[in-house]
């Protein structure tokens, strides 16, 4: 026998033990469920890419609020799809006060009222070119002052629609500290903003560019939002980019993608006060989906196993699409 005083594996050794020890938990009040909502009145329509993953109509996403908020999810994160045809360059449907986010914010907040609703602040659902910002007359550049000027502006409308948190996801500069003056300037002060602060220029949001259409906006698959979104390599930009939104008054701080960004969550969670959110995106989602069908992953364990990662590197709340399924885990 080995003489070893310092046996580790004794706390592992039953299942009571490990459980007196666990250090990271995942509650459904850590999640929040995205949803794609589109225009009309027919049935989900599926998302390829995105397995268990539908655009409702509004009065279907209703009834998907419900039940989320029944399982003790705290707050969705809504998307839209926007037909085609109401796109343009200079994204006027954004700020048209019938759109179908602001339509389907006010649907939820009339039938789920304690039910926390976030919607996205950027340009892309809405623009042909599927940038989140406008562009120059040229196109080569998209233009920081003047998005953020109708980036504010639709801050407004979808305080005004009844939001619990604008969620400025288009990495303008500036951003946070001009919606935060024009969410009070109405009145809205109680209107918070979850700031996407680090937002990398990511490979993983191309199923998502499936589900609102911005890909085929653009007529391709490789969007480069390189000139507004951060390299995948850069850490200390990252750190900076929190700081500034924190100091324009941004109420939480968000790192995005999350499983492939822990290291950042754990220093911005070092860095700062603020919650901090991580949203598990599209692209991690659908590859622990493919790999399941394939049968070479366990699907409810690799779930689980990548959103308790992002817990215990910092996260206090996690964008995911798994948050229904694995709140039904926990309940039943
Ligand atoms: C757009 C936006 C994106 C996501 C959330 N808001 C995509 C992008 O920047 O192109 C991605 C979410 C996901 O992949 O699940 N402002």
């Amino acid at each position: 026998m080995l003489d070893l005083p310092i046996r580790p594996r004794r706390l592992r050794r039953t299942a009571a033990i490990r459980s007196m020890v666990a250090e990271t938990f995942l509650r459904s009040e850590d999640l929040i469920q995205p949803l794609f909502v589109v225009e009309g009145d027919h049935a989900p329509e599926a998302v390829d890419s995105m397995p268990g993953v539908f655009r409702y109509n509004i009065s279907d996403l209703v009834c998907e609020c419900r039940e989320l908020g029944k399982l003790g999810i705290p707050a969705v994160a809504i998307f839209p799809s926007i037909d085609n045809s109401l796109k343009d360059d200079t994204a006027t449907e954004a700020l048209n006060p019938e759109s179908l986010i602001l339509k389907t914010v006010r649907a939820i907040k009339a039938e789920v009222p304690d039910l926390v609703v976030i919607t996205d602040v950027a340009l892309d659902p809405y623009t042909t070119h599927g940038h989140d910002g406008l562009l120059s007359d040229d196109g080569a550049v998209i233009l920081n002052d003047e998005s953020v000027e109708v980036l504010a502006k639709m801050a407004v409308l979808q305080a005004e629609a009844g939001v619990d948190l604008v969620a400025p996801s288009d990495m303008m500069d500036g951003r946070v500290g001009e919606i935060r003056e024009a969410l009070d300037d109405h009145g809205h002060i109680n209107t918070g903003i979850l700031a996407y602060s680090a937002k990398f220029a990511s490979a993983f949001y191309g199923p998502f560019r499936d589900a609102v259409g911005s890909a085929s906006a653009a007529g391709t698959h490789h969007l480069d939002k390189r000139t507004y979104q951060l390299d995948p390599g850069n850490r200390k930009e990252a750190i900076r980019e929190t700081e500034l939104d924190e100091a324009e008054g941004a109420d939480i701080l968000m790192v995005k993608p999350a499983g492939p960004y822990l290291d950042i969550l754990r220093d911005i969670r070092g860095n700062s006060t603020l919650p901090i959110a991580a949203y598990q995106v599209s692209g991690e989602y659908a590859q622990i989906h493919a790999a399941a069908e394939k049968g070479w992953l366990d699907l409810e364990r690799c779930r689980d196993e990548s959103l308790l990662a992002i817990k215990r590197a910092g996260a206090d709340m996690i964008l995911t699409y798994f948050a229904k399924e694995v709140a039904q885990s926990l309940k039943y």
